[in-house]
């Protein structure tokens, strides 16, 4: 593999999913897919994989479409990788029991709900659907690098505070709130601080205006801090005392300051959660408006690239990503941006087979006669506009 962060490889996945190694010589880290749904409905590629009519075979026919693609995406991610697959009701029973027996049920880490259309489906009877879901495996959950964790989870409006130089914080109690840890448990950290309520100063020795603080819970009965006597020396700036009101009248307490750090590397993450709302991710309507600007309204159903951003936000900033079905390019698309905003070195490679689009569709009155040129449209458009190059390879003939 050269230079360029995307890669396009022309052909049927199951055909260059075994070629993928000697091609990019590294193990794949992260694979991000959207297969087709199932759905019956007219798009661009074959989204229908009825056989007999009847609606077991059509699942059928959908599973031994996927399983041995997924066989062969296990073989090539690497030991500490996971894949995430994108799905909507029609097959995300299927696929999860497949899921389970290709990649192994103690490697599911998440069935994520994804809000991808705000509004509901508004067609047809019953219910305005508005959620689909990601699955997300890892490779061997033991030893995945995976880290279900974001800078953007986390909500700036639980740091209330501000010092005079603009950084955000908020108080932490000291004390250890978990009635489990109490002097009888962790005897070290049961011992007196000295504390000036005026100016905030916090020490383990005392000072001029000093008043001694005892760690206590909110009935009165002993406490312990939750930092050493060495750390609190070692960060008495991360410290402040004030008085509290309490049930048993006012008393001194020592606060620390937790920082935001919202713009610091390696700074605070949060626990991604598992409905991922498309304020958050963007929607179906917002992903239909980023591949417009790029290269038109030549694909139905494109993902947006804030949710494939916020997958590419687990795994270290240098993963190697694959899309096997890769449509019109959003995951490549996602890749060069995440690597502009953070300077990463991600690369990706994208696969499409050369489906033919439907004649009269946007995408081939506009001259892409392939769902291959709707990918190498938009891969190049985004070489061009956000960066990183583009480079197309063939997979070795048999
Ligand atoms: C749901 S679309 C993916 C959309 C994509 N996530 C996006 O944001 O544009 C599924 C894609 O898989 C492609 N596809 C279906 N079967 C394939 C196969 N066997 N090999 C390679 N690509 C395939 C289809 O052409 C279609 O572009």
């Amino acid at each position: 593999m050269g230079e360029a962060q995307n890669v396009f490889v022309e052909g049927d996945n199951l055909d260059v999913l075994p070629t993928l190694p000697a091609l990019l010589g590294a193990a794949v880290d992260l694979v991000y897919i959207d297969p087709p749904y199932n759905t019956g409905n007219d798009f661009a590629y074959v989204d229908d994989f009825r056989s007999d009519g009847s609606r077991r075979s059509r699942h059928q026919a959908w599973v031994a479409m996927m399983r041995p693609r997924l066989g062969a995406a296990r073989d090539v991610l690497a030991e500490t990788g996971a894949i995430f697959v994108s799905i909507d009701d029609n097959e995300v029973a299927h696929l999860r029991l497949l899921m389970d027996e290709v990649f192994g049920e103690e490697n599911l880490l998440a069935q994520v709900v994804v809000n991808l259309n705000p509004k509901g489906r508004q067609l047809g009877k019953g219910f305005a659907t508005n959620h689909e879901y990601v699955l997300v495996y890892a490779r061997d959950a033991r030893r995945t690098v995976l880290d279900a964790s974001s800078p953007d989870a986390v909500d700036e409006r639980d740091f209330p505070l501000t010092t005079p130089d603009g950084r955000r914080y908020r108080h932490l109690p000291l004390r250890n709130t978990n009635k489990k840890f109490n002097p009888l448990t962790a005897r070290t950290l049961h011992f007196a601080l000295w504390g000036d309520p005026g100016s905030g100063r916090v020490s383990t020795a005392p000072f001029d205006g000093a008043v001694e603080i005892e760690p206590v819970f909110g009935d009165g009965r002993p406490a312990v801090w939750r930092w050493s006597r060495p750390l609190i020396d070692e960060r008495p700036d991360d410290l402040v005392c004030r008085v509290v009101k309490a049930r048993a009248g006012d008393r001194i307490d020592v606060y620390q300051r937790d920082w935001l750090q919202r713009d610091v590397p390696g700074g605070r993450r949060k626990k991604l959660r598992t409905i991922w709302l498309a304020e958050e991710v963007g929607s179906t309507d917002t992903a239909v408006a980023e591949l417009k600007e790029l290269v038109g309204h030549v694909f139905e159903s494109p993902k947006p690239t804030g949710l494939v951003r916020r997958i590419l936000g687990t795994m270290p900033d240098d993963a190697l990503v694959l899309d096997f079905f890769a449509g019109s390019g959003t995951t490549g698309h996602a890749v060069a941006l995440q690597n502009a905003a953070d300077g990463g070195t991600r690369r990706c490679v994208s696969v499409n087979s050369a489906e033919p689009t439907r004649p009269g569709s946007n995408a081939h009155s506009a001259g892409l006669l392939t769902v291959a040129d709707i990918t190498r449209a938009r891969l190049q458009a985004v070489a061009d506009t956000v960066g990183g190059g583009y480079e197309e390879l063939s997979p070795p003939r048999p």
